[in-house]
């Protein structure tokens, strides 16, 4: 009895060595077969009670090598037709197909505005400062002569981090004035690109957020001629050689005296109410003779040296260059609209 029972193991173990499947679905079939729940190698291990005491052990063990050769030759199987299925796919390969084309990006108008304005500032000697965004209470607002309380605050509706009345972002590029007078003596003379924080519903003409460009000049003997002779410079550059500008006086906390600077863009723009309002000037930015406190604020002698600055917003500016008519385009990061503009810059 015990001899055919080993007999029929043995059988089922050459019939594993034997067995060739050839494709995927044929090496399933054999895993059902040797390995699956209702494989035929378990029932074998149940004639275990009817072999002879001395045999047991020696059944159980040929049982068991049964089982791991239909194990091993299962991995080694699906080993070779996975590599097979790889090989027949790779040949498939065309290495002399066309390639799939690259999409290029491009500079967002955004950018390209704002660096064409800093390398009209380059041209004369101005050297661009970095710095940040999230600023301090004094840097954005105290050293800027806007002490606590005082109403022109009110003028930059202002998010401050959570849990803290010291730290905000920033609501215009000025702090970089504070930035480097604190760090620098005079000469100086930057000019600072960047984003700027307000809160502000958000609408075809204003955002909560944007982009300004400050400029600084401080040395001894500034005068209000050379603000305006530089701004002057500045509207041709970026406008063409007809532009016009015209100063019309302000207030800012940080100039004294301060101004407000309008572009005049040709008789065809008067017709733009949402740009011009109908008047063909374009409002750009504010400057103004930096205040003796301010200067003094930042450790700077304000009977030795004057100095001028000024600050303007980059998507009007952008909005008048590309002709469009709505800034939120420039923030929703449609590729359709970003891919329409080419640049040099
Ligand atoms: N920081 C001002 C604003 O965001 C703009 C400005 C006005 C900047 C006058 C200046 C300046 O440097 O002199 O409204």
């Amino acid at each position: 009895m015990s001899a055919e029972i080993f007999d029929k193991v043995r059988g089922v173990q050459s019939e594993i060595e034997a067995a060739q499947p050839q494709t995927m679905e044929e090496l399933e079939q054999f895993r059902i077969k040797y390995l699956g729940s209702k494989n035929i190698i378990k029932p074998l291990f149940g004639e275990i009670r009817n072999i002879d005491n001395e045999r047991k052990k020696e059944f159980g063990q040929l049982v068991n090598t049964v089982k791991e050769v239909a194990e091993a030759k299962y991995e080694a199987l699906k080993a070779r037709l996975e590599s097979a299925a790889e090989e027949a796919a790779a040949s498939d390969l065309d290495l002399s197909a066309p390639g799939e084309p690259l999409e290029l990006g491009s500079r967002h108008p955004i950018a390209i505005t704002m660096n064409r304005i800093v390398k009209i500032f380059e041209r004369i000697g101005f050297v661009v400062a970095d710095d940040r965004e999230i600023e301090d209470d004094w840097h954005n607002f105290t050293s800027m002569n806007t002490p606590e309380d005082h109403p022109a605050r009110d003028m930059q509706d202002t998010f401050y981090l959570k849990d803290s009345t010291e730290l905000l972002l920033r609501t215009h590029t000025s702090p970089v004035q504070a930035r480097v007078m604190t760090r620098q003596k005079p000469p100086i003379r930057i000019i600072a690109p960047g984003r700027v924080y307000r809160n502000e519903t958000i609408s075809a003409r204003s955002h909560c957020q944007f982009h300004q460009v400050e400029g600084l000049y401080v040395d001894e003997n500034v005068s209000f001629a050379d603000l305006k002779q530089t701004l002057l410079y500045f509207a041709r550059e970026m406008f063409g050689p007809d532009a016009k500008i015209r100063l019309r006086p302000s207030f800012f906390p940080f100039t004294e005296p301060s101004a407000e600077m309008d572009v005049y863009l040709g008789t065809a723009t008067e017709k733009d109410y949402r740009l011009t309002k109908g008047t063909g000037w374009l409002e750009i930015l504010g400057c103004g003779m930096v205040d003796p406190n301010t200067l003094e604020a930042c450790g700077i002698d304000s009977e030795k040296y004057t100095g001028f600055a000024f600050g303007m917003g980059i998507e009007r500016q952008a909005l008048r260059l590309y002709d469009i008519g709505d800034i939120r385009l420039f923030f929703e990061n449609d590729v359709r609209f970003l891919k329409q503009f080419a640049s040099a810059f």
